[in-house]
Protein backbone atom coordinates (compact mmCIF):
# COMPACT_ATOMS: atom_id res chain seq x y z
CA UNK A 1 0.00 0.00 0.00
CA UNK A 2 1.23 3.74 -0.65
CA UNK A 3 2.05 5.56 1.81
CA UNK A 4 -0.40 8.56 1.83
CA UNK A 5 -0.06 12.61 2.76
CA UNK A 6 -3.13 14.58 3.19
CA UNK A 7 -2.35 18.23 2.94
CA UNK A 8 -5.19 20.38 4.88
CA UNK A 9 -6.30 23.27 6.74
CA UNK A 10 -9.98 24.77 7.81
CA UNK A 11 -8.41 27.90 6.02
CA UNK A 12 -8.39 28.70 2.44
CA UNK A 13 -5.13 30.08 0.83
CA UNK A 14 -2.63 28.24 3.53
CA UNK A 15 -0.81 27.23 0.42
CA UNK A 16 -2.12 23.68 0.28
CA UNK A 17 -2.61 23.26 -3.32
CA UNK A 18 1.41 24.69 -3.52
CA UNK A 19 2.56 22.43 -1.22
CA UNK A 20 0.50 19.24 -2.55
CA UNK A 21 1.79 20.04 -5.81
CA UNK A 22 5.46 20.60 -5.01
CA UNK A 23 5.67 17.67 -2.41
CA UNK A 24 4.44 15.45 -4.82
CA UNK A 25 7.17 16.77 -7.63
CA UNK A 26 10.09 16.46 -4.78
CA UNK A 27 8.84 13.08 -3.89
CA UNK A 28 8.69 12.20 -7.73
CA UNK A 29 12.16 13.53 -7.90
CA UNK A 30 13.47 11.33 -5.42
CA UNK A 31 12.57 8.62 -7.18
CA UNK A 32 9.21 7.20 -5.62
CA UNK A 33 5.92 6.53 -7.90
CA UNK A 34 3.81 9.38 -6.82
CA UNK A 35 0.31 9.91 -7.06
CA UNK A 36 -1.18 13.53 -6.61
CA UNK A 37 -5.21 13.25 -5.80
CA UNK A 38 -6.95 16.81 -6.40
CA UNK A 39 -10.43 16.55 -3.86
CA UNK A 40 -10.99 20.48 -4.35
CA UNK A 41 -13.21 20.95 -7.15
CA UNK A 42 -11.63 24.26 -7.61
CA UNK A 43 -9.27 21.75 -9.31
CA UNK A 44 -5.92 23.82 -9.36
CA UNK A 45 -3.40 20.60 -9.41
CA UNK A 46 -3.88 20.10 -12.78
CA UNK A 47 -3.49 23.92 -13.80
CA UNK A 48 -0.54 23.76 -11.35
CA UNK A 49 0.69 20.77 -13.14
CA UNK A 50 -0.24 22.04 -16.73
CA UNK A 51 -2.41 19.00 -17.11
CA UNK A 52 -5.66 19.82 -19.23
CA UNK A 53 -8.77 18.91 -18.51
CA UNK A 54 -12.26 18.54 -20.15
CA UNK A 55 -15.70 17.44 -19.53
CA UNK A 56 -15.07 14.41 -20.57
CA UNK A 57 -12.18 13.58 -18.15
CA UNK A 58 -12.80 10.96 -15.78
CA UNK A 59 -11.95 12.58 -12.41
CA UNK A 60 -11.34 11.52 -8.55
CA UNK A 61 -14.67 12.98 -7.90
CA UNK A 62 -16.68 10.06 -9.98
CA UNK A 63 -15.97 7.88 -7.49
CA UNK A 64 -18.26 10.03 -4.86
CA UNK A 65 -21.21 10.16 -6.90
CA UNK A 66 -20.95 6.25 -8.15
CA UNK A 67 -20.13 3.36 -6.55
CA UNK A 68 -18.89 1.32 -9.96
CA UNK A 69 -16.41 4.28 -10.46
CA UNK A 70 -12.70 3.15 -10.20
CA UNK A 71 -9.93 5.73 -9.13
CA UNK A 72 -7.81 4.01 -11.81
CA UNK A 73 -9.59 5.10 -14.45
CA UNK A 74 -9.01 8.58 -13.12
CA UNK A 75 -5.19 8.50 -13.30
CA UNK A 76 -3.04 10.30 -15.56
CA UNK A 77 0.91 10.26 -16.30
CA UNK A 78 1.79 14.16 -16.43
CA UNK A 79 4.88 16.00 -18.47
CA UNK A 80 6.93 15.24 -14.86
CA UNK A 81 8.66 11.60 -14.03
CA UNK A 82 7.12 9.27 -11.65
CA UNK A 83 4.10 11.93 -10.80
CA UNK A 84 1.09 10.93 -12.27
CA UNK A 85 -2.57 13.28 -10.93
CA UNK A 86 -6.00 12.05 -10.28
CA UNK A 87 -7.41 15.81 -11.16
CA UNK A 88 -10.29 17.07 -9.83
CA UNK A 89 -13.77 17.81 -11.09
CA UNK A 90 -14.69 21.34 -11.67
CA UNK A 91 -18.87 20.78 -11.81
CA UNK A 92 -18.79 18.99 -8.29
CA UNK A 93 -20.71 21.28 -5.71
CA UNK A 94 -19.97 21.26 -2.17
CA UNK A 95 -22.76 18.81 -0.01
CA UNK A 96 -22.64 16.52 -3.12
CA UNK A 97 -21.95 13.23 -2.91
CA UNK A 98 -22.36 9.68 -1.26
CA UNK A 99 -22.36 9.84 2.64
CA UNK A 100 -19.27 7.41 3.08
CA UNK A 101 -15.99 8.76 4.39
CA UNK A 102 -14.66 5.43 3.57
CA UNK A 103 -15.06 5.70 -0.45
CA UNK A 104 -11.24 6.88 -0.93
CA UNK A 105 -9.90 4.50 1.26
CA UNK A 106 -11.21 2.04 -0.09
CA UNK A 107 -10.31 3.24 -4.24
CA UNK A 108 -6.55 3.37 -2.83
CA UNK A 109 -6.44 -0.25 -1.98
CA UNK A 110 -7.74 -0.96 -5.62
CA UNK A 111 -5.21 -3.22 -7.41
CA UNK A 112 -3.87 -1.01 -10.03
CA UNK A 113 -3.07 1.89 -7.73
CA UNK A 114 -1.25 -0.14 -4.70
CA UNK A 115 0.91 -2.06 -8.09
CA UNK A 116 1.67 1.46 -9.48
CA UNK A 117 2.41 3.95 -6.47
CA UNK A 118 4.65 3.54 -3.70
CA UNK A 119 3.33 7.75 -2.47
CA UNK A 120 -0.16 9.11 -2.50
CA UNK A 121 -0.74 13.13 -1.38
CA UNK A 122 -4.05 14.99 -1.19
CA UNK A 123 -4.95 18.16 -1.60
CA UNK A 124 -7.97 18.93 0.24
CA UNK A 125 -11.05 21.69 0.17
CA UNK A 126 -11.05 23.87 3.18
CA UNK A 127 -14.79 23.02 3.76
CA UNK A 128 -15.34 20.54 6.71
CA UNK A 129 -16.95 17.97 4.26
CA UNK A 130 -17.65 14.55 3.16
CA UNK A 131 -14.27 14.82 1.18
CA UNK A 132 -12.06 16.19 3.71
CA UNK A 133 -13.49 13.83 6.12
CA UNK A 134 -12.50 11.09 3.00
CA UNK A 135 -9.14 12.26 2.68
CA UNK A 136 -8.32 11.94 6.72
CA UNK A 137 -9.97 8.89 7.06
CA UNK A 138 -7.37 7.39 4.13
CA UNK A 139 -4.57 9.22 4.99
CA UNK A 140 -1.41 8.41 7.18
CA UNK A 141 0.32 11.82 7.78
CA UNK A 142 -1.49 14.75 7.87
CA UNK A 143 0.83 17.62 6.61
CA UNK A 144 -0.60 21.70 7.87
CA UNK A 145 0.47 24.59 5.68
CA UNK A 146 -0.19 27.88 7.92
CA UNK A 147 0.31 31.11 7.24
CA UNK A 148 1.72 33.14 10.09
CA UNK A 149 -0.58 35.58 10.83
CA UNK A 150 -2.91 36.59 13.75
CA UNK A 151 -5.54 34.39 11.95
CA UNK A 152 -4.35 31.60 11.15
CA UNK A 153 -4.26 29.71 14.64
CA UNK A 154 -8.47 29.42 14.38
CA UNK A 155 -7.86 27.27 10.93
CA UNK A 156 -5.22 25.11 12.60
CA UNK A 157 -7.77 24.79 16.08
CA UNK A 158 -10.58 23.80 13.60
CA UNK A 159 -8.54 20.97 11.68
CA UNK A 160 -6.91 19.96 15.30
CA UNK A 161 -10.59 19.38 16.14
CA UNK A 162 -11.25 17.19 13.31
CA UNK A 163 -8.30 15.16 13.57
CA UNK A 164 -9.19 14.23 16.96
CA UNK A 165 -11.90 13.32 15.80
CA UNK A 166 -11.29 11.16 12.83
CA UNK A 167 -8.14 9.47 15.43
CA UNK A 168 -11.19 8.17 17.43
CA UNK A 169 -12.94 6.77 15.11
CA UNK A 170 -12.39 6.01 11.74
CA UNK A 171 -8.66 6.01 10.94
CA UNK A 172 -6.73 5.17 13.90
CA UNK A 173 -3.52 5.11 12.18
CA UNK A 174 -3.65 9.14 10.64
CA UNK A 175 -0.66 10.63 12.44
CA UNK A 176 0.22 15.03 12.13
CA UNK A 177 3.60 15.02 9.97
CA UNK A 178 3.90 18.46 11.40
CA UNK A 179 2.51 22.43 11.11
CA UNK A 180 4.52 24.04 7.93
CA UNK A 181 4.94 27.78 7.70
CA UNK A 182 3.97 29.24 4.45
CA UNK A 183 5.04 32.38 2.83
CA UNK A 184 6.93 32.61 6.12
CA UNK A 185 9.71 35.47 6.80
CA UNK A 186 11.65 36.10 10.03
CA UNK A 187 12.38 39.21 9.73
CA UNK A 188 9.07 39.88 10.22
CA UNK A 189 7.61 40.07 14.49
CA UNK A 190 4.53 38.23 13.67
CA UNK A 191 5.59 35.90 11.68
CA UNK A 192 8.03 34.94 14.63
CA UNK A 193 5.21 35.06 17.35
CA UNK A 194 3.06 32.65 15.65
CA UNK A 195 5.32 30.45 14.68
CA UNK A 196 6.52 30.42 18.09
CA UNK A 197 3.01 30.21 19.17
CA UNK A 198 2.20 27.29 17.09
CA UNK A 199 5.19 25.49 18.97
CA UNK A 200 4.85 26.36 22.25
CA UNK A 201 0.75 24.83 21.83
CA UNK A 202 2.12 21.66 19.97
CA UNK A 203 5.69 21.05 20.42
CA UNK A 204 9.16 22.54 18.74
CA UNK A 205 9.01 18.67 17.05
CA UNK A 206 5.79 19.59 15.02
CA UNK A 207 7.26 22.35 13.33
CA UNK A 208 8.58 21.16 9.69
CA UNK A 209 11.40 22.87 7.50
CA UNK A 210 9.75 26.34 6.50
CA UNK A 211 8.24 27.57 3.17
CA UNK A 212 9.79 30.91 3.10
CA UNK A 213 7.59 33.87 1.21
CA UNK A 214 8.40 33.48 -2.75
CA UNK A 215 6.54 35.35 -5.29
CA UNK A 216 8.65 32.83 -7.79
CA UNK A 217 5.91 29.64 -6.40
CA UNK A 218 3.01 31.74 -7.77
CA UNK A 219 5.02 32.35 -11.28
CA UNK A 220 5.24 28.47 -11.27
CA UNK A 221 1.80 27.60 -10.98
CA UNK A 222 0.77 29.86 -13.73
CA UNK A 223 3.43 28.07 -15.92
CA UNK A 224 1.81 24.46 -15.02
CA UNK A 225 5.02 23.11 -13.43
CA UNK A 226 6.31 22.31 -9.76
CA UNK A 227 9.09 25.23 -8.65
CA UNK A 228 11.70 22.89 -9.15
CA UNK A 229 11.54 22.97 -12.63
CA UNK A 230 10.27 26.12 -13.31
CA UNK A 231 13.29 27.97 -10.94
CA UNK A 232 15.35 25.61 -9.73
CA UNK A 233 17.79 27.90 -8.16
CA UNK A 234 15.03 29.92 -6.35
CA UNK A 235 14.23 30.23 -2.64
CA UNK A 236 11.26 28.14 -2.75
CA UNK A 237 13.28 25.89 -4.99
CA UNK A 238 15.53 25.24 -2.45
CA UNK A 239 13.16 24.80 0.34
CA UNK A 240 10.92 22.48 -1.33
CA UNK A 241 13.63 20.53 -1.77
CA UNK A 242 14.68 20.42 1.83
CA UNK A 243 10.74 19.77 2.83
CA UNK A 244 10.63 16.74 0.68
CA UNK A 245 13.62 15.01 1.69
CA UNK A 246 12.34 15.42 5.32
CA UNK A 247 9.02 14.49 4.59
CA UNK A 248 10.28 11.22 2.41
CA UNK A 249 12.02 9.80 5.65
CA UNK A 250 8.66 9.43 7.05
CA UNK A 251 8.30 7.07 4.43
CA UNK A 252 9.40 2.64 4.93
CA UNK A 253 12.86 2.57 4.20
N1 LIG B 1 5.62 30.41 -0.02
C1 LIG B 1 4.85 31.21 -0.80
N2 LIG B 1 5.32 32.41 -1.21
C2 LIG B 1 4.56 33.21 -1.99
N3 LIG B 1 3.32 32.91 -2.40
C3 LIG B 1 2.79 31.71 -2.04
C4 LIG B 1 3.53 30.81 -1.22
N4 LIG B 1 2.77 29.72 -1.00
C5 LIG B 1 1.61 29.93 -1.66
N5 LIG B 1 1.61 31.13 -2.28
C6 LIG B 1 0.52 31.74 -3.06
O1 LIG B 1 -0.59 31.90 -2.18
C7 LIG B 1 -1.82 31.67 -2.90
C8 LIG B 1 -2.62 30.59 -2.18
O2 LIG B 1 -1.92 29.37 -2.25
P1 LIG B 1 -2.68 28.00 -2.52
O3 LIG B 1 -1.64 26.96 -2.57
O4 LIG B 1 -3.60 28.11 -3.69
O5 LIG B 1 -3.53 27.88 -1.18
P2 LIG B 1 -4.78 26.94 -0.81
O6 LIG B 1 -4.70 25.74 -1.70
O7 LIG B 1 -4.61 26.63 0.63
O8 LIG B 1 -6.02 27.74 -1.06
C9 LIG B 1 -1.42 31.30 -4.31
O9 LIG B 1 -1.52 32.44 -5.12
C10 LIG B 1 0.03 30.85 -4.17
O10 LIG B 1 0.77 31.04 -5.36
MG1 LIG C 1 -6.11 24.82 -2.90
Amino acid sequence: MAVTFVVSNRKGGTGKTTVSVNLAAELAALGLRVLLVDLDSQGHCAVGLGVKVSKATPTVHDIFRRTDARLATAVQPTAFDKLSLAPADTLFEHGEGLRDEGLLKRALEEEEIVKNFDVVVLDTPPSLDILLLNALTAANWVVVPFVPHPLSSEGVKQLMRVLFKIISGTNQQLKLAGFLPMMGNDNIRIHRTVTGDVANQFGVSRLLPIVRNDIRLAEAFAAGKPIRYYAPKSRAAEDFSRLGTFLAQLLPQ
